[in-house]
């Protein structure tokens, strides 16, 4: 694909739809049960106007920001997408790559296919670990020092995956049998790789990534693909894990999945730093809140003693400026860039960046804010009922 030609992350998720098999596409474009989250968090921003102020002339318009004191160019960070190697060859490498060439955080999910060292090394920029317990505490610590030995600067820690979603495209598709090698159980849903050759060509020449070489279970080596759901139902993240968390881990903590203020305070109680609101990207309960919408109870529930950040649903500038008019630090991306990733590896990567940011220092532009860190709740009008969820 010719990524210049991709005007917006629309263009990127239909390119991306046609080099992946119809399984890989699905499983990154698709949501929980109904998909009413899934749809709302993209939505939800519609509901937000902007109030700009106009014949405002600014010299310098700036973008950079600190997030957990570290500076990054844009308040836009790439967010973890488990599988990333099935979508590209070596596309956790490729995606943090991009991440450091423009300045941002790449955070590497527990489920990637490629090594955690190689990722880091693949950056020249700030990345994050995101964290799953999977294997329990001793396979957790083992996984922490390799962390912190390759240099990852802060410890994400989803807290919203007590058991996988119910991704029914996943299912249709035979995502489940797929990764079981057994050629029987495979057949049925094979067809749709066979027509998707140039796909499939990277896919082999990248050794067919069925295995996460992170979760190195004792006595097992790396697990398996197909044992992610069971692993994950054993892997269910309380706050006495997160205060384990806290001692083993003595950089940044990142707590992923808050959704309600509640939980906010219970994570700065556990010692969390910052906060990201977020569902998922509507991959695991479905008919929650649009993060957009929960952002502003979560915002006044830390009490400024966190940074809140946000994903869910970001598919343009306009998008970002909003959730850090409503308070986040700044948001992360997951399928945009997962997308372009998809679409066309590096290329795709880069361009998706490169949209949200164009975009976002045009809305500025626009809304006359000399930089993203002035924006505030001044610059934009929400409907009433989401004020009154805030207490
Ligand atoms: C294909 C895919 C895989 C994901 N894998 C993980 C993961 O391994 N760990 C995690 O914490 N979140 C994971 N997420 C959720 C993202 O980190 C993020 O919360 C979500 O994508 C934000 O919504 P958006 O896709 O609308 O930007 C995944 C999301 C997608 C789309």
């Amino acid at each position: 694909m010719n990524t210049s030609r991709a005007v917006n992350i629309e263009d990127l998720r239909r390119a991306a739809r046609r080099r992946l098999p119809r399984a890989v596409f699905d499983y990154i474009d698709g949501g929980a049960d109904r998909e009413h989250t899934l749809a709302h968090n993209c939505r939800a921003y519609d509901d937000i106007i902007f109030r700009p102020r106009c014949a405002v002339a600014v010299p310098n318009y700036e973008m950079r920001t600190t997030v957990l004191g570290t500076e990054i160019a844009m308040p836009i960070i790439l967010a973890p997408v488990g599988s990333s190697r099935m979508f590209y060859p070596r596309g956790e490498e490729v995606a943090a790559n991009v991440a450091g060439s423009v300045g941002t955080i790449y955070t590497l999910s527990t489920l990637s296919g490629c090594l955690l060292e190689d990722v880091k090394k693949a950056t020249t920029g700030p990345a994050w670990y995101q964290l799953y317990l999977i294997g329990g505490h001793d396979v957790a610590r083992a996984t922490i020092e390799r962390a912190r030995l390759a240099g990852y600067s802060a410890l994400v820690v989803t807290i919203d995956t007590p058991v996988a979603g119910m991704r029914e495209r996943d299912l249709r598709n035979g995502m489940k049998e797929l990764v079981t090698r057994n050629p029987w159980k495979m057949l049925p849903f094979v067809m749709q790789f066979a027509v998707k050759p140039q796909w499939l060509a990277g896919f082999f020449s990248d050794g067919g990534m069925m295995k996460f070489p992170n979760v190195v279970l004792p006595g097992e080596g790396p697990m398996l693909y197909a044992d992610v759901g069971t692993a994950l139902e054993a892997s269910v993240v309380t706050w006495a894990d997160l205060k384990w968390i806290r001692h083993a881990w003595q950089g940044p903590i990142v707590v992923k999945g808050v959704h309600i203020g509640d939980d906010a305070r219970r994570a700065i109680d556990a010692g969390a730093n910052a906060i990201v609101v977020s569902n998922h990207g509507g991959r695991q309960l479905d008919d929650v809140h649009a993060t957009i919408r929960a952002l502003p109870e979560v915002v006044a529930a830390a009490r400024g003693q966190v940074e809140v950040l946000l994903d869910g649903g970001i598919r343009r500038g306009g998008d970002v400026a909003k959730a850090l008019c409503l308070g986040a630090r700044a948001v992360l991306i997951g399928r945009a860039y997962a997308y372009g990733l998809g679409a066309a590896g590096e290329a795709g990567v880069r361009r998706a960046v490169e949209i949200l940011r164009a975009d976002l220092l045009r809305t500025i532009k626009l809304l006359g804010c000399p930089s993203t860190s002035a924006l505030d709740r001044s610059y934009v009008e929400v409907p009433a009922e989401w004020e009154a969820r805030v207490k």
